[in-house]
């Protein structure tokens, strides 16, 4: 089986009346996307709920989402993920968007109902769950810290703690501009969340770790080993939370990640927000509670394989 399919495959598939066995029915679009470990995760769980059906990769380039998405729908597919470049055309490449993914500016999963294709967002909601399991506590209790709040993921995990009734926010990002710009709007929408910018300097994080509980990795820093740790030397403590949302094959330290191990500080990093972003969109296509156990299993030997 190829790692991924084109909207050709699909072309040809509905021309010539092919199909795959199991049939396709869901599918993870983007570019690139051999790299993707979605299939892995929820074809063991439709396995579970006895769906005759798999999940698929789709390479889909830039300008053809929504090509891509109709040309699914009309195909019986239940439901597409939506990931990088995505999830901003998506916005604008369905019938109907959820509030919520409205709110948080993306859509990373797509509903097939009825012959329509109604947008939601995983990643805010999968955010929260990841953080009550990583750390026992919901965002309403903590002072929350994003790095990269200016990026679509920072940007989510932003909104999506101010909805959460978290009580203080700091947004940093390499441009200030953007992270200014996401202060106003979150201000415009939520009474009770204090919300400030932090410039990305070694002196001005230092200066407000301590008034942290949470702090966010939402760039896309951390992958590599040369990629250097930015947060300042010996500023983290063993009562930060740190969430990388970055993780690395085979479930290597990123670096935030090794710096948060160095300060005993609790950590997680970007493999349970897939998880559970995964469970969500789950969820969303077929009204259930998602067989997070089995998805949690078949992600984990996935990453481990790399
Ligand atoms: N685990 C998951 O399920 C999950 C879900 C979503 C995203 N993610 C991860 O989150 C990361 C960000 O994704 P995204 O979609 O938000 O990407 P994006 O929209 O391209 O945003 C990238 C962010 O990283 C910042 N950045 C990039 N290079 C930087 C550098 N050298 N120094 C400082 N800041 C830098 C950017 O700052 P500027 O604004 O200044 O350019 C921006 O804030 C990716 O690594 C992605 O894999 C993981």
């Amino acid at each position: 089986m190829p790692d991924f399919y084109t909207l050709q495959d699909l072309a040809q598939w509905q021309a010539n009346g092919e199909t795959l066995i199991p049939p396709a029915r869901l599918a993870v679009i983007g570019d690139p996307i051999g790299h993707s470990k979605s299939p892995q995760m929820h074809n063991p769980a439709l396995r579970e709920i006895g769906l005759d059906g798999q999940y698929i990769r789709v390479l889909v380039p830039k300008g053809t989402v929504e090509v891509a998405l109709r040309q699914m729908a009309q195909m019986g597919f239940i439901g597409i993920n939506v990931t990088i470049p995505h999830k901003f055309e998506a916005l604008d490449a369905v019938d109907e968007v959820d509030p919520l993914a409205r709110r948080l500016g993306a859509v990373n999963t797509v509903a097939v109902r009825d012959g329509r294709l109604v947008g939601f967002n995983s990643d805010g909601p999968g955010f929260l769950r990841s953080v009550e399991e990583a750390f026992g506590t919901d965002v309403s209790e903590l002072r929350v810290l994003v790095l990269g709040a200016g990026g679509g993921a920072g940007r989510a995990v932003s909104v999506q703690c101010a909805l959460g009734g978290c009580p203080q926010l700091f947004l940093v990002n390499r441009t200030e501009e953007k992270s200014r710009a996401l202060k106003n709007e979150i201000q415009s929408f939520s009474g009770s969340t204090v919300v400030k910018t932090v410039s990305w300097n070694d002196a001005a994080l230092r200066a407000v770790l301590p008034d942290v509980d949470l702090i966010v990795n939402g760039t896309s820093l951390g992958m590599k080993d040369e990629d250097e740790t930015f947060i300042p030397a010996n500023s983290l403590t063993k009562m930060h939370c740190v969430f990388d949302m970055v993780y690395r094959p085979g479930g290597k330290l990123t670096s935030l990640g090794q710096a948060a191990a160095a300060a005993n500080a609790a950590y997680t990093d970007g493999r349970t927000l897939l998880l559970h972003q995964g469970a969500i969109s789950f969820e969303f296509w077929f009204q259930r509670p998602a067989p997070i156990e089995t998805m949690r299993k078949g992600l984990t030997e996935a990453l481990l394989a790399q």
